[in-house]
């Protein structure tokens, strides 16, 4: 099971994604969990404690000795397969953490060597590996070939309300939709009703699921530490849950 978590900057995404993940791997009926972290500010790994940690593609051998090629070129198909054995940190009992870097702006046109390292570690992760994935990506699947969204079983857009994240979440869907994918969205820090209907209203779509608004996960983000109980908690277990049942079906 591969689960891809996208989204506005702020939204929510990478809070969503540690504690989705290690609600993973606690559940009994759920394998090894590899959490990935694919924003270059690493703040899912900083979050996690491994503030140290380099990312894949800012491994000068990485870079160099598999993706650059000489006179300037650009090897597309780098060799990455080894890497995650050898550059993931086992975190907790079943999960393990790997930080693989984000996107190289300047270098999308092009895809340079960097952002060439990050697109086969997707393809790797998504296509290859058998444990299940959830990554935290940066705003947007572009970096992600078509191949390696096609076979993310879900992917998860988190908007909160909002007009900037509301229009970043309908590009993605429609990017999304152009790759004849279904890509999910979670409505995140919803105070009310009125919150949750102005998300579905706006995106003219119904929510995959809706998080509350909670001040423990925010005090628990500024502290570095993860929520292990109370309502966002409760939710993310919950969204979880309905995950698996519909990666199941
Ligand atoms: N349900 C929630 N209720 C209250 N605060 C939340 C909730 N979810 C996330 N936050 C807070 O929102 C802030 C941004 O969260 P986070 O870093 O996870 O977002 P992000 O989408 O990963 O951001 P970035 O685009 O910078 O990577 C954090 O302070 C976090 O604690
Ligand atoms: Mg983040």
């Amino acid at each position: 099971m591969k689960i891809a978590i996208t989204g506005k900057g702020g939204a929510g995404k990478t809070t969503i994604a540690a504690h989705l993940g290690k609600i993973l791997s606690e559940m009994n009926a759920v394998g090894k969990i590899l959490l990935v972290d694919a924003d270059a500010t690493k703040n899912l790994s900083i979050l996690l404690g491994y503030e140290n940690i380099t990312p894949i593609n800012k491994i000068k051998d990485v870079v160099e000795g598999r993706a650059r090629l000489e006179n300037g070129l650009v090897n597309l198909r780098p060799r990455v397969s080894d890497l995650i054995d050898k550059f993931s940190v086992k975190i907790l009992e079943k999960m393990s953490l790997i930080a693989i870097g984000g996107v190289e702006k300047a270098g999308m046109g092009c895809l340079c060597s960097e952002n060439s390292i990050l697109r086969a570690m997707l393809m790797e992760i998504v296509l290859k590996r058998n444990e299940i994935s959830v990554i935290d990506m940066e705003a947007g699947l572009e970096i992600m070939s078509r191949g390696t969204v096609k076979g993310v079983d879900k992917i998860l857009v988190v908007c909160e309300p909002g007009y900037g994240a509301v229009s970043v979440t309908k590009d993605i869907i429609k990017f999304a939709n152009e790759l004849k994918i279904n890509a999910d969205v979670v409505g995140n820090k919803v105070r009310n009703k009125e919150e949750e209907e102005y998300l579905s209203k706006n995106l003219n779509l119904e929510l995959f699921y809706t998080i509350p608004a909670s001040e423990e996960v925010r005090d628990a983000t500024i502290k570095g530490t993860l929520v292990s109980e109370g309502k966002f908690y409760e939710s993310v277990k919950e969204l979880a849950e309905k995950i698996v049942s519909a990666c199941e079906t």
